[in-house]
């Protein structure tokens, strides 16, 4: 049994980065900001992020890179046959329901990228956008087809397994990434009118936050940063004694702020410089980009350049998912990692097609009120990771001892005590209470408080 591993430091940063950025900093950060108050939204985020998910970020990695197992024998191993268990089947299955629609939009991408390329994005009205988004999701051979695309690709990379498919892809992929993002940057802040859009993803307009989207920016903190599902366990059971964990965390955590912040400053000065509406929610980036992109010289190329970035970011966080899977179901053992990549992903693919076929002709089949689509996703969005995430924050400080938590982070770092203990604390007390907060929410006890007091 051969054992995998990421061949350089900068590889597993870049992949775990990869996992971090996708959909979630891309396609939801722009259009929640959007809808939830623009700069102060931003800004909300950027705290949770850094209070919130790097604590958490630091302890997957001490746990995947302690025990150097897959996510559900590491928990196994720390708490034999205790409650705790559950944390890793529930990252699997968390992981398993999440790449089955997110290669719905990943398919998306694929299509726009096809249809720029033919030319058929050119031109239209704004409103043309709109409806030509709505029939191409509505549109089940094609949609279906392109979800296959995608499924495929992420089973041929992480076939080829750790350090050949998925490090030297992201090596590639995320420079790639950072290149693009600047050229479009540069575009979109160059046209005129661009300084409202700027304004409003950084200048924070406290009055326009609502209860709503502070809890928002919280679970888009955790979903961006791919923590609660133990894909971060998973990776970093790949890594030497040598990684330096804290710094590795900050590193993800500094590229996906910065990978968001580029897609609200390719994105807003756009949207206000044609006097579009920053609001227009989950169509945003697919029904306004191509129209503010066509208003521009050379249009069509970026907006090809940016599916193709966008792409790029979708199936790098697509590997983390389907990674975790093939880990935990082939105990690492290599000799079977090509095999149960293809059995998984055509599993997560089939379990998909409800998802894809929710924008077409299962549309009007509704259990608990929302589409497939919908469910699955606010399942996992909502329910799922920050359950996980919880658990992990409540698991950290009750079953594993200090001293091994801090033996395992001075590892390769030079972390004093007083980081530590920072971080031990946020985590033990900070994290669980934080994420209490975003389930009263879901549970509506929160409007319920809100109105009780008001
Ligand atoms: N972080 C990814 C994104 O922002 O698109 C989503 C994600 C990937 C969540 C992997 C969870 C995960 F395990």
């Amino acid at each position: 049994m051969s054992q995998e591993h990421w061949k350089s430091k900068i590889g597993f940063i870049l992949a775990a980065a990869g996992s971090a950025i996708g959909l979630g900093a891309i396609w939801k950060f722009p259009y929640i900001a959007g809808t939830g108050g623009g700069g102060a939204f931003f800004l909300i985020f950027l705290l949770f992020t850094v209070i919130l998910g790097a604590p958490l970020l630091i302890g997957e990695f001490i746990i995947g890179r302690r025990t150097k197992l897959d996510a559900v024998s590491a928990y196994q191993k720390i708490a034999p046959g205790s409650f705790w268990t559950v944390i890793g089947r529930l990252g699997v299955v968390t992981c398993f329901i999440l790449l089955s629609f997110y290669s719905v939009i990943g398919g998306w991408i694929i299509i726009y990228l096809f249809e720029a390329i033919r030319g058929s994005l050119d031109g239209l009205s704004q409103d043309g956008y709109g409806t030509l988004f709505n029939d191409i999701i509505a549109n089940p051979g094609p949609t279906l087809f392109a979800q296959f695309l995608f499924m495929l690709i992420a089973i041929l990379v992480v076939a080829k397994g750790v350090q050949k498919g998925i490090e030297v892809t992201s090596k590639i992929m995320m420079p790639a990434l950072f290149l693009l993002f600047l050229v479009l940057v540069i575009r979109s802040v160059s046209l005129d009118g661009s300084m409202e859009g700027i304004k409003f993803l950084l200048v924070p307009d406290f009055s326009k936050l609502t209860s709503e989207s502070v809890l928002f920016a919280l679970g888009q903190a955790f979903f961006t940063l791919s923590v609660g599902v133990s894909v971060m366990v998973t990776y970093a059971s790949y890594l030497p004694k040598t990684q330096h964990l804290p710094q590795a965390a900050f590193s993800i955590i500094i590229i996906n702020i910065f990978v968001a912040l580029l897609a609200g400053l390719a994105i807003f000065p756009g949207v206000f410089s044609f006097g579009l509406e920053p609001d227009a929610g989950p169509v945003l980036i697919f029904a306004v980009l191509p129209a503010v992109f066509s208003n521009m010289q050379f249009g069509t190329l970026f907006f090809i350049i940016f599916l193709l970035l966008f792409l790029f970011a979708a199936l790098t966080s697509a590997f983390s998912m389907l990674e975790i899977f093939v880990a935990a179901t082939t105990k690492k053992d290599n000799t079977k990692r090509t095999k149960r990549s293809w059995q998984l992903g055509m599993l997560i693919f089939l379990v998909g097609i409800p998802s894809c076929l929710s924008y077409g002709v299962l549309s009007d089949f509704l259990l608990f009120d929302k589409t497939i689509f919908d469910l699955f996703d606010y399942t996992v969005s909502n329910i799922l990771m920050p359950l996980g995430a919880l658990l992990i924050s409540l698991f950290i400080p009750l079953r594993m001892s200090k001293s091994m938590l801090y033996e395992e982070m001075a590892l390769g770092s030079n972390v004093g005590k007083v980081f530590f203990h920072i971080w031990y604390y946020v985590l033990k007390y900070v994290t669980p209470i934080a994420i209490i907060i975003v389930f009263l929410d879901v549970l509506g006890l929160w409007d319920f408080i809100f109105d009780l007091f008001s």
